[in-house]
Protein backbone atom coordinates (compact mmCIF):
# COMPACT_ATOMS: atom_id res chain seq x y z
CA UNK A 1 0.00 0.00 0.00
CA UNK A 2 1.23 3.38 -0.43
CA UNK A 3 2.38 5.94 1.58
CA UNK A 4 -0.49 8.43 1.21
CA UNK A 5 1.09 11.93 0.88
CA UNK A 6 -0.18 15.09 -1.00
CA UNK A 7 1.35 17.96 -2.34
CA UNK A 8 4.14 19.45 -0.48
CA UNK A 9 4.28 22.64 -2.33
CA UNK A 10 2.26 25.87 -1.78
CA UNK A 11 0.04 27.15 -4.36
CA UNK A 12 1.87 29.01 -7.16
CA UNK A 13 5.67 28.23 -8.72
CA UNK A 14 8.41 28.25 -6.15
CA UNK A 15 10.62 31.42 -6.65
CA UNK A 16 14.14 29.79 -8.07
CA UNK A 17 16.75 31.39 -5.98
CA UNK A 18 19.46 33.49 -8.25
CA UNK A 19 21.85 30.47 -9.87
CA UNK A 20 19.27 27.98 -8.90
CA UNK A 21 18.84 25.35 -11.48
CA UNK A 22 16.04 23.00 -11.89
CA UNK A 23 15.88 19.24 -13.93
CA UNK A 24 12.45 18.38 -14.49
CA UNK A 25 12.25 14.51 -16.09
CA UNK A 26 9.17 14.34 -17.82
CA UNK A 27 7.47 11.15 -17.47
CA UNK A 28 6.25 10.76 -21.39
CA UNK A 29 9.46 8.07 -21.16
CA UNK A 30 9.05 6.58 -18.10
CA UNK A 31 7.26 2.84 -18.25
CA UNK A 32 3.55 3.97 -17.82
CA UNK A 33 2.82 0.63 -16.50
CA UNK A 34 4.86 1.62 -13.25
CA UNK A 35 4.35 4.98 -13.20
CA UNK A 36 4.92 5.31 -9.19
CA UNK A 37 7.67 3.48 -9.54
CA UNK A 38 9.54 5.07 -12.10
CA UNK A 39 9.15 8.27 -10.39
CA UNK A 40 10.57 6.97 -7.29
CA UNK A 41 13.80 6.45 -9.39
CA UNK A 42 14.47 10.59 -9.36
CA UNK A 43 12.60 11.93 -6.50
CA UNK A 44 15.65 11.63 -4.18
CA UNK A 45 17.53 13.59 -6.83
CA UNK A 46 14.98 16.23 -7.83
CA UNK A 47 11.81 17.82 -7.02
CA UNK A 48 10.19 18.24 -10.08
CA UNK A 49 8.09 16.33 -12.32
CA UNK A 50 7.17 16.76 -16.20
CA UNK A 51 3.80 15.46 -16.90
CA UNK A 52 2.92 15.50 -20.69
CA UNK A 53 -0.63 15.57 -21.51
CA UNK A 54 -1.69 15.34 -25.31
CA UNK A 55 -5.23 15.46 -26.55
CA UNK A 56 -4.88 13.76 -30.01
CA UNK A 57 -5.67 17.23 -31.54
CA UNK A 58 -2.97 19.97 -30.54
CA UNK A 59 -0.67 17.48 -31.25
CA UNK A 60 -0.98 13.75 -33.16
CA UNK A 61 -0.49 11.69 -29.35
CA UNK A 62 -2.45 10.81 -26.55
CA UNK A 63 -1.12 10.36 -23.28
CA UNK A 64 -2.51 11.27 -19.77
CA UNK A 65 -5.64 13.27 -18.16
CA UNK A 66 -6.69 14.47 -14.66
CA UNK A 67 -7.23 10.87 -13.22
CA UNK A 68 -3.31 9.75 -13.93
CA UNK A 69 -2.22 13.09 -11.97
CA UNK A 70 -4.73 11.70 -9.33
CA UNK A 71 -3.37 8.68 -9.42
CA UNK A 72 -0.33 9.52 -9.18
CA UNK A 73 -0.52 12.31 -6.52
CA UNK A 74 0.03 10.09 -3.36
CA UNK A 75 2.88 8.35 -4.22
CA UNK A 76 5.15 11.18 -4.40
CA UNK A 77 5.46 15.09 -2.51
CA UNK A 78 7.61 16.20 -5.49
CA UNK A 79 5.98 19.34 -7.89
CA UNK A 80 3.69 18.44 -10.44
CA UNK A 81 4.62 20.55 -13.59
CA UNK A 82 1.74 19.71 -16.28
CA UNK A 83 2.17 20.44 -19.95
CA UNK A 84 -1.06 20.87 -21.52
CA UNK A 85 -0.70 19.94 -25.24
CA UNK A 86 -4.61 20.42 -25.57
CA UNK A 87 -6.78 22.87 -28.02
CA UNK A 88 -9.07 23.34 -25.02
CA UNK A 89 -6.98 23.45 -21.81
CA UNK A 90 -9.82 26.23 -20.03
CA UNK A 91 -12.01 22.89 -19.78
CA UNK A 92 -9.85 20.73 -17.41
CA UNK A 93 -7.71 23.41 -15.50
CA UNK A 94 -9.96 22.62 -12.57
CA UNK A 95 -9.99 19.15 -12.87
CA UNK A 96 -6.06 19.27 -13.11
CA UNK A 97 -5.67 21.83 -10.01
CA UNK A 98 -8.78 19.18 -7.94
CA UNK A 99 -6.04 15.97 -9.15
CA UNK A 100 -3.03 17.59 -7.62
CA UNK A 101 -1.23 19.66 -10.37
CA UNK A 102 1.17 22.49 -8.88
CA UNK A 103 1.31 24.08 -12.06
CA UNK A 104 -0.06 23.73 -15.85
CA UNK A 105 1.45 25.67 -18.77
CA UNK A 106 -0.91 26.06 -22.09
CA UNK A 107 0.00 26.77 -24.97
CA UNK A 108 -0.07 30.44 -26.59
CA UNK A 109 -1.29 29.22 -29.62
CA UNK A 110 -4.57 27.82 -28.62
CA UNK A 111 -5.41 31.72 -28.09
CA UNK A 112 -7.32 33.24 -24.96
CA UNK A 113 -4.10 33.28 -23.32
CA UNK A 114 -4.66 36.24 -20.71
CA UNK A 115 -8.13 34.52 -19.79
CA UNK A 116 -6.25 30.73 -19.49
CA UNK A 117 -3.35 32.86 -17.05
CA UNK A 118 -6.12 34.01 -14.79
CA UNK A 119 -7.90 30.94 -14.32
CA UNK A 120 -4.78 29.66 -13.31
CA UNK A 121 -3.83 31.99 -11.16
CA UNK A 122 -6.98 31.99 -9.64
CA UNK A 123 -6.94 27.89 -8.84
CA UNK A 124 -3.66 28.61 -7.10
CA UNK A 125 -1.29 27.09 -9.94
CA UNK A 126 1.88 27.82 -11.18
CA UNK A 127 1.11 29.73 -14.52
CA UNK A 128 3.06 28.98 -17.79
CA UNK A 129 3.09 29.26 -21.32
CA UNK A 130 4.54 27.46 -23.99
CA UNK A 131 5.65 28.64 -27.36
CA UNK A 132 6.30 26.11 -30.06
CA UNK A 133 9.18 25.83 -32.42
CA UNK A 134 7.66 27.74 -35.36
CA UNK A 135 5.74 30.47 -32.89
CA UNK A 136 7.53 33.77 -33.10
CA UNK A 137 8.69 35.16 -29.55
CA UNK A 138 6.64 37.98 -30.45
CA UNK A 139 3.43 35.83 -29.80
CA UNK A 140 4.36 35.30 -26.26
CA UNK A 141 5.63 38.43 -25.64
CA UNK A 142 2.85 40.13 -24.23
CA UNK A 143 2.16 37.79 -21.50
CA UNK A 144 5.36 37.48 -20.26
CA UNK A 145 4.43 39.83 -17.36
CA UNK A 146 1.44 37.52 -16.05
CA UNK A 147 3.46 34.10 -16.17
CA UNK A 148 5.50 32.58 -13.61
CA UNK A 149 7.05 29.82 -16.58
CA UNK A 150 7.82 30.16 -20.43
CA UNK A 151 8.53 27.15 -21.83
CA UNK A 152 10.13 27.33 -25.18
CA UNK A 153 10.05 24.05 -27.01
CA UNK A 154 13.30 22.88 -28.67
CA UNK A 155 11.48 20.03 -30.33
CA UNK A 156 7.83 19.90 -32.20
CA UNK A 157 5.31 18.81 -29.31
CA UNK A 158 3.78 15.43 -29.37
CA UNK A 159 6.38 12.79 -28.86
CA UNK A 160 9.28 12.09 -27.07
CA UNK A 161 13.19 10.90 -27.83
CA UNK A 162 13.83 14.06 -30.71
CA UNK A 163 16.18 15.92 -31.74
CA UNK A 164 17.22 19.12 -30.11
CA UNK A 165 16.24 22.37 -32.23
CA UNK A 166 19.34 24.81 -31.62
CA UNK A 167 17.28 27.62 -33.46
CA UNK A 168 14.77 27.33 -31.20
CA UNK A 169 16.82 28.57 -28.41
CA UNK A 170 17.27 32.16 -29.58
CA UNK A 171 13.94 32.61 -27.99
CA UNK A 172 15.39 32.51 -24.75
CA UNK A 173 17.46 35.46 -25.62
CA UNK A 174 14.03 37.88 -25.86
CA UNK A 175 12.63 36.26 -23.08
CA UNK A 176 15.34 36.87 -20.78
CA UNK A 177 16.04 40.33 -22.63
CA UNK A 178 12.52 41.24 -22.15
CA UNK A 179 12.27 39.88 -18.25
CA UNK A 180 15.05 41.95 -17.24
CA UNK A 181 14.06 45.37 -18.88
CA UNK A 182 10.67 44.97 -17.47
CA UNK A 183 12.27 43.59 -13.90
CA UNK A 184 10.09 40.40 -14.34
CA UNK A 185 11.10 36.98 -12.22
CA UNK A 186 9.71 34.29 -14.64
CA UNK A 187 11.59 31.02 -15.05
CA UNK A 188 12.45 30.30 -18.27
CA UNK A 189 11.83 26.14 -18.92
CA UNK A 190 13.22 23.99 -22.20
CA UNK A 191 12.11 20.97 -23.12
CA UNK A 192 12.91 18.64 -26.13
CA UNK A 193 16.06 16.88 -26.71
CA UNK A 194 17.38 18.08 -23.24
CA UNK A 195 20.31 16.01 -21.94
CA UNK A 196 24.33 16.81 -20.75
CA UNK A 197 24.98 17.98 -24.13
CA UNK A 198 21.94 20.25 -24.62
CA UNK A 199 21.37 21.59 -21.25
CA UNK A 200 24.17 23.43 -21.70
CA UNK A 201 23.24 25.59 -24.13
CA UNK A 202 20.24 26.28 -22.95
CA UNK A 203 21.24 27.22 -19.28
CA UNK A 204 23.89 29.50 -21.58
CA UNK A 205 21.09 31.55 -22.54
CA UNK A 206 19.09 32.16 -19.80
CA UNK A 207 17.16 28.57 -19.35
CA UNK A 208 16.84 27.41 -15.64
CA UNK A 209 14.56 24.73 -15.71
CA UNK A 210 15.31 21.55 -18.13
CA UNK A 211 13.05 19.32 -18.99
CA UNK A 212 14.44 15.52 -19.77
CA UNK A 213 12.56 13.20 -20.82
CA UNK A 214 14.46 10.36 -22.92
CA UNK A 215 17.97 11.07 -21.01
CA UNK A 216 16.78 10.58 -17.74
CA UNK A 217 14.14 7.63 -17.90
CA UNK A 218 16.20 5.37 -20.98
CA UNK A 219 19.15 5.59 -19.01
CA UNK A 220 20.31 2.54 -16.81
CA UNK A 221 20.95 4.74 -13.89
CA UNK A 222 17.95 7.77 -14.35
CA UNK A 223 19.34 9.31 -10.72
CA UNK A 224 22.97 10.01 -12.29
CA UNK A 225 21.77 10.97 -15.67
CA UNK A 226 19.48 14.04 -13.63
CA UNK A 227 22.63 14.80 -12.04
CA UNK A 228 24.75 15.04 -14.70
CA UNK A 229 22.26 17.11 -16.82
CA UNK A 230 21.95 19.74 -13.69
CA UNK A 231 25.94 19.43 -13.42
CA UNK A 232 26.49 20.50 -16.62
CA UNK A 233 23.93 23.31 -16.78
CA UNK A 234 25.02 24.68 -13.65
CA UNK A 235 28.56 24.79 -15.23
CA UNK A 236 27.21 26.98 -18.23
CA UNK A 237 25.58 29.26 -16.09
CA UNK A 238 29.02 30.07 -14.06
CA UNK A 239 30.96 30.23 -17.32
CA UNK A 240 28.33 32.72 -18.90
CA UNK A 241 28.07 34.95 -15.68
C1 LIG B 1 7.28 16.53 -26.14
C2 LIG B 1 7.13 16.67 -24.65
C3 LIG B 1 8.38 16.53 -23.91
C4 LIG B 1 9.04 15.17 -24.03
C5 LIG B 1 10.53 15.36 -24.02
O1 LIG B 1 6.07 16.85 -26.74
O2 LIG B 1 6.59 17.94 -24.34
O3 LIG B 1 8.20 16.84 -22.55
O4 LIG B 1 8.71 14.31 -22.99
O5 LIG B 1 11.11 14.16 -24.29
P1 LIG B 1 12.66 14.03 -24.63
O6 LIG B 1 13.40 14.56 -23.47
O7 LIG B 1 12.83 12.57 -24.86
O8 LIG B 1 12.90 14.86 -25.87
ZN1 LIG C 1 6.59 18.54 -22.21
Amino acid sequence: MAQQRTRTHSGGLPRLAAGELKVAPSVLAADFGNLAGEVAKVEGVTDWLHLDVMDGHFVPNITIGPPVVASLRPHTGMFFDCHLMMTNPGDFLEAFSSAGADSCSVHVEVGDTEVLCAEMRRLGLGVGLVVNPETPYEAAEPYLGLVDLLLIMTVHPGFGNQSFMPEAVTKLTKARDQAERENLRVTLQVDGGIDEQTAPVAASLGARCFVAGSAVFHSPDPTDSVRRIHAAASEAVSVSR
